[in-house]
C-alpha cells in the first residue's frame, strides 16, 4: 500500500524549524487572501532582481507553504531551506499557537490576513470542489455547518481561532501586521502602502504602480505563475482558483436561515474581543 506524504509525518522538522531574523511569513487561515498577499510581498521584493521568475516559477514555488507534504514533492520544509532568496517569503496557514516558536525567537515579521467568516467559507467551499486533495466538501449546507461549529474536518480550524489567534498575539508581539481581505479590495493602494510601511519599504513610484498594476485581479486571474493553473489536482471544471475576489459573494450562497444561524454562532465565538469584520463594503 502507497504510504502518503502528510504533515504530520513532517511534525518534528516542522516544529525544528530555523527562522532567520529577516524571514517573512504570510499567514492566513485558507482562502482569505495568501496569494495576493504573498505576490504583492514578491513583487515588492524580486519584481525588479528576479524578474525572470515572474514568468517561469508559480508563485507557491517562490513562497513555499510551509507545513505542506505533497506526493511527489519536497517538504515546505526543504523547500523554504533551499530558498536562493533574502529575504525569504513563507506561506503558511498553521494557527498561531502552531506556528513553530523559532519565528517568535527571531522576531520575524509575520503578515497576517484575515477575511470575513462568510465569505471565507464560501470561497473554501469552492475550493475545495476544485482539490482534488482535500475530502468531497458535500452539499454547501453541509459544509456552511462544518465551518460554523468548528469542526476540524476543515484544515486549521476553526475560523474564530485563528483569526482571534492572531489578534490576540499582536497584543504582545509588535511584528504582526494584521490585515483585513475587505480593505484590500476596498482600497488596495492604501492597504499596499500601510503594508510597505510596516515592511519598512518605500518603493519608487514606478515601482509601486507595477506592484499595483500586477496584483489586480484580473491580472492575476490570466497569469499563470499565480493562478494555479500549473497545479494538477486541481479540477478547474468545477470552478477555478480565482474565483470571484469579491466582498460579499456570501449573499449568493447563505439563506436567510443559515445567515442567522452563522451569525449566531458568531457571536457566542466571538465575545469579548475587539476584532470587527465587514461583510460588505
Ligand atoms: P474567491 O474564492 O472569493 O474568489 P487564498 O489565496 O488564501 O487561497 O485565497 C483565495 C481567494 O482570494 C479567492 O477568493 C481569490 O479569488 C481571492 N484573490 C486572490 N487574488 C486576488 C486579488 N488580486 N484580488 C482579489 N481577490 C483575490
Amino acid at each position: 500500500m502507497r504510504k502518503e506524504k502528510k504533515t504530520t509525518d513532517n511534525w518534528e522538522n516542522l516544529q525544528n524549524f530555523q527562522a532567520r531574523p529577516d524571514d517573512i511569513v504570510v499567514s492566513t487561515f485558507p482562502k482569505a487572501g495568501t496569494t495576493w498577499v504573498s505576490y504583492i510581498l514578491d513583487l515588492l521584493y524580486f519584481g525588479n532582481t528576479a524578474p525572470e521568475c515572474q514568468t517561469s516559477l508559480p508563485i507557491y514555488f517562490r513562497v513555499p507553504f510551509l507545513e505542506s507534504a505533497f506526493p511527489g514533492l519536497p517538504s515546505g520544509v526543504e523547500q523554504v531551506n533551499k530558498l536562493p532568496t533574502t529575504p525569504r517569503l513563507i506561506k503558511t496557514h498553521l494557527p498561531v499557537q502552531l506556528l513553530p516558536k523559532s519565528f517568535w525567537e527571531q522576531n520575524c515579521r509575520v503578515v497576517y490576513v484575515a477575511r470575513n467568516a462568510k465569505d471565507n467559507a464560501v470561497s473554501y467551499f469552492h475550493f475545495d470542489r476544485m482539490n482534488k486533495a482535500e475530502p468531497e466538501p458535500g452539499d454547501w449546507n453541509t459544509f456552511l455547518q462544518t465551518f460554523m461549529d468548528g469542526k476540524h474536518i476543515i484544515l486549521f480550524g476553526p475560523w474564530y481561532d485563528h483569526v482571534r489567534g492572531y489578534w490576540e498575539k499582536k497584543q504582545t508581539y509588535s511584528n504582526i501586521h494584521y490585515m483585513f481581505y475587505e480593505d484590500m479590495v476596498g482600497d488596495t493602494v492604501r492597504e499596499f502602502e500601510g503594508l510597505c510601511s510596516f515592511l519598512g519599504l518605500s518603493p519608487s513610484v514606478e515601482d509601486r504602480e507595477r506592484v499595483i498594476q500586477g496584483v489586480h485581479f484580473e491580472q492575476m486571474k490570466q497569469n499563470k505563475m499565480t493562478n494555479y493553473t500549473t497545479v494538477p489536482g486541481f479540477d478547474t471544471k468545477e470552478t477555478t482558483f480565482m474565483r470571484k475576489g469579491k466582498v460579499g459573494d456570501w449573499k449568493n450562497h447563505f439563506t436567510v436561515a443559515q445567515n442567522e444561524k452563522l451569525e449566531e454562532r458568531y457571536k457566542q465565538k466571538m465575545k469579548n474581543i475587539t476584532l470587527q469584520f465587514r461583510t460588505e463594503i
